[in-house]
């Protein structure tokens, strides 16, 4: 059975695109293999806390107290979903220009030493590696502008997908795919040709994913 965690980051719970996009492929994928388990975690609706001055010291203590356990507790929760996870579908919206507020909460939490990354600096320039491997994670974004990438006209301004990126290969994932809408603002023809782009493109990744994991035999028969 393979797990994936479903984390939604937009703080709109209805119309949200990037919530739509999550809801498709989390259903297609439950169409092709129902027997595998998805994890909800909500941070748009339940926003992780921001860490402290206490937290940092609890994360680096050797020896807790009662109360730096307790301080960790909710990130120990999201690193254990994280840990037992195969696959992470992260659907979030660009905020200017970056991630929003409480996925960076989120972030911020799971990215946490000995737990999914170790620090040694006798591996020199490059002392962080991360604990766990081989995930993928599929990344859904909506944002309302267009035209990020090289030679268009926002080229050098998506913090977003870079961000996540970099930041969850601390997380162990080694395999990234992402699908975006664009033009949300505008809400023309454009926004709605991104839009359907989107979405088609939902299927195909998802056959990709499940066929790398070698399908159950019903799984097989419903995907073909
Ligand atoms: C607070 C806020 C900040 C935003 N900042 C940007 C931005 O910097 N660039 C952009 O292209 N769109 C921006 N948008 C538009 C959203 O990315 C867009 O509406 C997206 O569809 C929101 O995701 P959702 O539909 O899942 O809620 C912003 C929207 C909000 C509410």
């Amino acid at each position: 059975m393979t797990k994936l965690l479903r984390i939604d980051a937009s703080a709109r719970t209805s119309r949200s695109l990037t919530r739509s996009l999550a809801d498709k492929f989390t259903e297609s994928w439950l169409a092709r293999r129902s027997d595998d388990e998805i994890i909800l975690r909500d941070v748009g609706s339940n926003p992780p806390p921001s860490i402290t001055e206490d937290w940092i010291a609890a994360a680096f203590a050797k020896e807790r107290s009662s109360e730096q356990e307790e301080l960790l507790a909710v990130s120990d929760e999201m690193i254990a979903e994280i840990a037992n996870a195969d696959i992470i579908v992260m659907a979030t919206p660009m905020y200017n220009y970056g991630m929003p507020a409480a996925l960076k909460a989120w972030f911020d939490q799971v990215v946490r030493v000995d737990k999914t990354f170790t620090f040694d600096l006798a591996r020199g320039d490059a002392p962080l590696e991360p604990v766990f491997a081989g995930k993928t994670l599929v990344l859904l974004t909506s944002w309302g502008e267009f035209g990020f990438g090289p030679g268009e006209i926002n080229e050098g301004r998506d913090s977003l997908t870079p961000h996540v990126r970099t930041a969850s290969g601390y997380l162990g994932v080694e395999e990234f795919h992402h699908v975006g809408i664009e033009y949300q603002e505008f809400g023309d023809d454009r926004f709605e040709a991104s839009r359907e782009a989107a979405i088609a493109a939902l299927d195909p990744l998802i056959d990709r994913l499940a066929s790398a994991l070698e399908l159950l035999p019903g799984a097989r028969r419903s995907a073909a």
